[in-house]
């Protein structure tokens, strides 16, 4: 019998690499994608993994830059987290994967795709909705809503009998690493009270080794988009990676949070963003400063949604693209340099310039006299807007 190919989105973690054998069990010929998001080291781990596990071809992409471009960069516009944390790192990549993971399935010709996500999070959701995206015609198998296996000692026992190795922070934590961010879920977080160990952080410091010294970093902005460090230009990965290091030696972007996912059920989740967080903070002081009143209420009750789609797996959705075009409209006016102060933890603004400006200082001042308005008029404002309240 023809076995069937099969492309599996492979991180080379415990998960899928049971997902492996197990589909080479089902008879699958099994070929696996990697995308290279910035995991560092993992991506040669990965390969050599599937090596041993004897997959029938392996494919690695490096998508740092379009990822960075097409998706981190995009997201950032909107100045919204999911909800009232979250930066979304996971989520910004699966449709990554999922069109990359697609394009392999057509040159190799099958219908039939897999992932390593569970039953009861928000991956499966986000793959599954790009898969069918992509091609309504895909065969999807997620192992984890169909197998014996259903439980993560299980997983781990199945480990040992097949000699696949994992590493150790693996087993306490479920774990996805990219350029953006790092998250950490399960295992001991699962209990509320459990505060994480300074080792389960790989991405920061804590506040207490952090530097010792504020670093000031001068940040530019060009349609909403970073584009220059201290006033040098760097290429995307640069940039990101730049600020990543600097907010991991201050300790920024932690956060341990509760979370609801698509299908209902709260979570919690641990998560090291540290390049984002800065560049999030700086945007949003930019566009205080340059966006006009009502455009800026309007982009933030829409990037409420916006996040949301996101975070439920709506990337590739119409209404994501409507509002997308939303959100880069508004971007026009967000240029200018926000210098900021790094320090332990913390994000101070020390001053903001934009050539979109619409701050005035004779508008807002105690000392000067506005050429725009007189004061008097505000009487009529009160009057009128206090009609109702009177009444
Ligand atoms: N809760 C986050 C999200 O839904 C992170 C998910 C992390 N995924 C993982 N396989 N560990 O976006």
């Amino acid at each position: 019998m023809l076995k069937k190919k099969i492309v599996l989105a492979y991180s080379g973690g415990l998960d899928t690499s049971v997902i492996v054998k197990w589909l080479q069990e089902k008879k699958f010929e099994v070929i696996t994608f990697t995308a290279d998001i910035g995991q560092g080291n993992e991506i040669i781990f990965a390969k050599n993994k599937a090596k041993k596990l004897n997959v029938s071809r392996i494919y690695i992409k490096n998508l740092k830059n379009e990822f960075i471009k097409n998706y981190i960069f995009p997201y950032l516009r909107s100045s919204s987290e999911y909800e009232n944390f979250y930066l979304l790192g996971t989520a910004l990549a699966r449709p990554l994967i999922v069109k990359e993971l697609m394009k392999i399935s057509f040159y190799e010709k099958t219908n039939f795709v897999s992932h390593g996500a569970t039953g009861k999070g928000n991956d499966q959701i986000r793959f599954e909705l790009g898969f069918k995206y992509f091609n309504p015609k895909i065969n999807i198998i997620a192992p984890w809503r169909i197998w014996e296996i259903n439980t993560r000692d299980k997983l781990l026992n199945f480990c040992l009998k097949n000699n696949i190795k994992i590493n150790k922070k693996t087993k306490k934590f479920s774990i996805d690493k990219n350029l953006f961010h790092n998250s950490y879920e399960g295992g001991d977080l699962e209990n509320l009270f459990f505060e994480p160990n300074e080792n389960m952080w790989e991405n920061t410091v804590s506040n207490q080794i952090s530097i010792d010294y504020p670093i000031y970093l001068s940040l530019t902005f060009k349609n909403g988009d970073l584009i220059k460090i201290n006033n040098h230009c760097y290429n995307n990965e640069t940039l990101l990676l730049k600020l990543n290091k600097i907010g991991s030696i201050s300790g920024i972007g932690r956060i341990d949070i509760i979370e609801n996912r698509f299908i209902g059920i709260k979570s919690r989740g641990c998560y090291e963003t540290p390049g984002a967080t800065i560049i999030m903070f700086a945007r949003k002081h930019l566009e205080d400063l340059v966006l006009d009143k009502e455009i800026f209420y309007l982009k933030k009750t829409i990037s409420l949604k916006y996040s949301s789609l996101i975070y439920n797996g709506f990337w590739w959705s119409p209404e994501r693209i409507m509002l997308q075009n939303i959100i880069d409209y508004t971007q026009k006016y967000v240029n200018g340099i926000i210098k900021l102060k790094v320090y332990k933890g913390t994000i101070n603004i020390v001053s903001r310039y934009s050539y979109n400006s619409l701050y005035n200082q004779k508008n807002s001042s105690f000392n000067q006299v506005s050429e725009k308005f007189s004061q008097i008029d505000s009487s009529g404002f009160i009057n009128i807007n206090s009609l109702r309240l009177i009444i």
